[in-house]
């Protein structure tokens, strides 16, 4: 039966991706409410999504043991950074995406990384022109154009970072059969699309963005990464909520989700892998972002401490592990009196929650007075944590604060604070004590809970063991 092409229009939940024939109040898969739009779906004679790209190959049960791999076979980035989160480089025929809101840098991030890299690339941008894109890369590399024509002056010493960006093609276009047909001319060693929202699929009449463009485009990706090895970046913008916009299906297409987080208004940017199906996922790397690109922080806890000179009531510093790499933090806390009715909590970078949870205790183990009190926390560098481990840091800025009196220098907290007060021990301790000690700290409070594990004896810094948040305030504020 040979029919012609069908026109059908469907509902899509805009968050999930979810399906229905009719418009829908809230989404039975995701629980969003109000998530539903039209669009409009063209089948192409009726046939599925994996015969349009002609595979015709039949795939054949192999044993396990049979199976042909290559070990530690990665790409390295030559960023440090970008390679630790991706698990140690870029696995061949990966597809990788890179979420982060508008105007955080991954299109400056990419760009970068695919200027260094000594190989031939392919970046897809259907956002900028191929000026604009120009533009920024000659604000990466001032001196491009000399670069390129060492042909005319032969004797001159090669430049120091990669190869001037000689392999790196820029192509300005959005239909994804055109950019997959320019892709198997081309044979590049990696493809990069800036963004996956503004690809759209033939296959597929719905405006690009949508669900339903978004997943196929993805798909249609994701097919020629795992054919040809050939490794994809995907650029996807976030939504106001902090998705990857639109569908979360797309974090189960793709290999690796990555996040670029910070501040627009702070210089640190963190790139966090959110899930990675060949490394570690909460692997972080640490950016600051300057005139001339990003630079890789090797060294974040000397960047995020603010280098004063007089002691500050209300400062507390913190030693935090992101992924597998301890850095210490300052946290500021300002408790002040209520000058209306009722009292303001705010917390910037630090969920919320927790820390009415930390003034409840406050108030209720250790009886100092909060209730009337406006308390303002803030992470300074403008990074945001969810390790429980800067609780006691966080405790401790607060009733110094409040007590108008500063911490002893050189002294910094790991401990997570529980309900009824008492102090909890919290993972990686040696690493923890090692990196407050590589940075000159002279005193670290931790749980007693973590205490049995250590052999102090190995460690120049003192370390103080608490059981009770009563113990840590009686020894710090008499
Ligand atoms: P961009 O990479 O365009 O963000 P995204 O692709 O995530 O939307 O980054 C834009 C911002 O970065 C813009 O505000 C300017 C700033 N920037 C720098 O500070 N230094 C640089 O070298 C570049 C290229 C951009
Ligand atoms: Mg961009």
């Amino acid at each position: 039966m040979n029919r012609a092409v069908k026109t059908r229009t469907a509902y899509f939940c805009q968050s999930c991706g979810y399906e229905s024939a009719k418009w829908l109040g809230k989404c039975p898969s995701c629980e969003s409410w109000n998530s539903f739009a039209e669009e409009v779906i063209v089948k192409g004679n009726g046939k599925q999504a994996g015969a349009k790209t002609g595979v015709n190959r039949v795939n054949q049960p192999v044993k396990i043991s049979e199976i042909e791999f290559s070990p530690q076979y990665r790409i390295s980035t030559a960023d440090a950074e970008l390679d630790r989160v991706l698990g140690g480089g870029i696995v061949p025929g990966s597809l990788v995406l890179l979420g982060g809101e508008p105007g955080i840098g991954k299109s400056t991030l990419l760009l970068q990384v695919a200027m260094q890299l000594p190989l031939k690339i392919l970046y897809v941008s259907g956002e900028e022109s191929q000026q604009q894109i120009r533009l920024r890369a000659n604000r990466l590399q001032p001196d491009l154009n000399q670069n390129e024509d060492t042909s005319a002056k032969p004797d001159e010493a090669p430049p120091q970072s990669g190869m001037g960006a000689s392999g790196l093609y820029i192509l300005t276009e959005t239909s994804t059969q055109h950019i997959l047909k320019q892709a198997e001319q081309l044979e590049p060693q990696l493809v990069i699309i800036d963004s996956v929202q503004t690809l759209y699929s033939a296959h597929i009449e719905s405006t690009p963005g949508s669900v339903s463009q978004v997943r196929e485009c993805t798909a249609e990706l994701l097919r020629f990464a795992k054919e040809s090895h050939i490794p994809v970046f995907m650029i996807g913008h976030i939504t106001k909520d902090g998705l990857i916009a639109g569908p979360k299906i797309l974090e189960h297409m793709v290999d690796t989700v990555l996040q670029f987080e910070g501040d627009r208004h702070h210089t640190y940017r963190i790139l966090r892998a959110i899930k990675n199906r060949f490394g570690a996922a909460a692997e972080l790397g640490v950016y600051e972002m300057q005139g001339n690109g990003m630079r890789g922080v090797n060294n974040p806890s000397e960047v995020l401490l603010s280098q004063r000179e007089e002691a500050l009531s209300g400062v507390a510093v913190s030693v935090t592990l992101e992924g597998i790499r301890p850095m210490l933090i300052e946290t500021q806390a300002l408790v002040s009196p209520s000058v209306y009715g009722t009292p303001q909590r705010s917390a910037t970078g630090f969920d919320s929650r927790r820390m009415n949870m930390l003034l409840a205790v406050l108030e209720k183990r250790c009886g100092f007075r909060l209730g009337m009190k406006d308390v303002f926390l803030n992470i300074t560098g403008g990074i945001r944590i969810d390790d429980p481990a800067i609780d006691l840091g966080l405790v401790c800025s607060i009733i110094s604060s409040h007590e108008d009196i500063p911490l002893p220098p050189h002294c910094c907290f790991a401990g997570e604070v529980g309900l009824s007060g008492e102090i909890r021990a919290v993972n990686r301790v040696e690493q923890r004590i090692a990196e407050a000690e590589k940075l000159g700290f002279e005193t670290l409070y931790i749980s007693r809970y973590n205490r049995k594990e250590l052999n102090l004896s190995r460690y120049k810094i003192e370390v103080i063991a608490v059981g009770k948040i009563e113990e840590v305030i009686g020894s710090l504020f008499g």
